[in-house]
């Protein structure tokens, strides 16, 4: 494992995803013993090892809050495919939270289901999309933007179609919390793996500030960590 803190983010390079959910698991745990009690989930492949660490600890979220970042506008909360059954199945049948607060793809009423965001985030988690986005803000999201009504791009919803029967069936809307309400949350953990995530992770960490890049407004954050393995750092000038 190495650890660089030159860049604006602190940068940790690990072997493979399972060693990336252990080291994931150790922040959360760090915000645990320092009183964190509202946690920002994501879902995806990315934080399954980290959601595995945790349910195998010993910690106890009995008190705790969750908020996810984000779920398909259309999909009941017991879809196979709706984040909202993802996380039940992968953390809170394990580790009950007191309140668990997914977005309820059913809700037509964005506004309606927008009020119950965007209130102060102990511990953010992120994966990143191979087009840099965070939760669903594709390239070119107002930053200013906190939990809103998102149109999928079609690099989105062909990359999320393996979860599908077919690419038609991937919702074209989703809610998702904005930049804004991320960047609201005091700390920040994104993780990415795999090679396919290289340039977003260069870009994100080394680029310039851009819309057309989401993920890169976190180098304005000042609490991100940024767990990588090889292959996502395989692009970074790394000192
Ligand atoms: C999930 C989310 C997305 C994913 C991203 C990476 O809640 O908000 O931004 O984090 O699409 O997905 P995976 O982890 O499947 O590569």
């Amino acid at each position: 494992m190495t650890e660089s803190t030159a860049m604006k983010m602190n940068v940790i390079v690990v072997k493979d995803r399972q060693e990336g959910g252990q080291r994931g698991y150790q922040i959360f745990k760090a915000a645990y013993d320092q009183g964190a009690t509202v946690y920002g989930l994501a879902t995806g492949s990315t934080p399954i090892t980290t959601y595995d660490a945790l349910v195998a600890s010993d910690l106890d979220f009995s008190q705790m809050t969750s908020v996810n970042l984000d779920e398909y506008v259309g999909l009941a909360p017991d879809h196979a495919q709706s984040y909202h059954y993802f996380m039940q199945h992968h953390l809170f049948d394990q580790k009950p939270f007191a309140h668990s607060y997914v977005p309820n793809g059913l809700n037509a009423d964005a506004a309606d289901e927008m009020a119950r965001y965007d209130n102060p985030i102990d511990l953010q988690i992120l994966g990143l999309g191979q087009n840099g986005h965070i939760g669903f803000n594709e390239p070119g999201t107002d930053p200013k933007l906190g939990t809103h009504k998102v149109e999928l791009t079609e690099s989105t919803i062909q990359a999320n179609a393996r979860f599908f029967d077919n690419a038609d069936e991937v919702p074209r809307y989703a809610y998702s919390m904005g930049i804004a309400s991320i960047m609201k949350s005091h700390q920040i953990l994104l993780e990415a793996y795999g090679e396919e995530k290289a340039d977003a992770v260069k870009a994100m960490i080394e680029g310039p500030v851009t819309p057309d890049l989401p993920a890169s407004y976190l180098q304005n954050h000042g609490n991100v960590t940024v767990i990588l393995d090889e292959g996502a750092a395989s692009k970074l000038n790394l000192k």
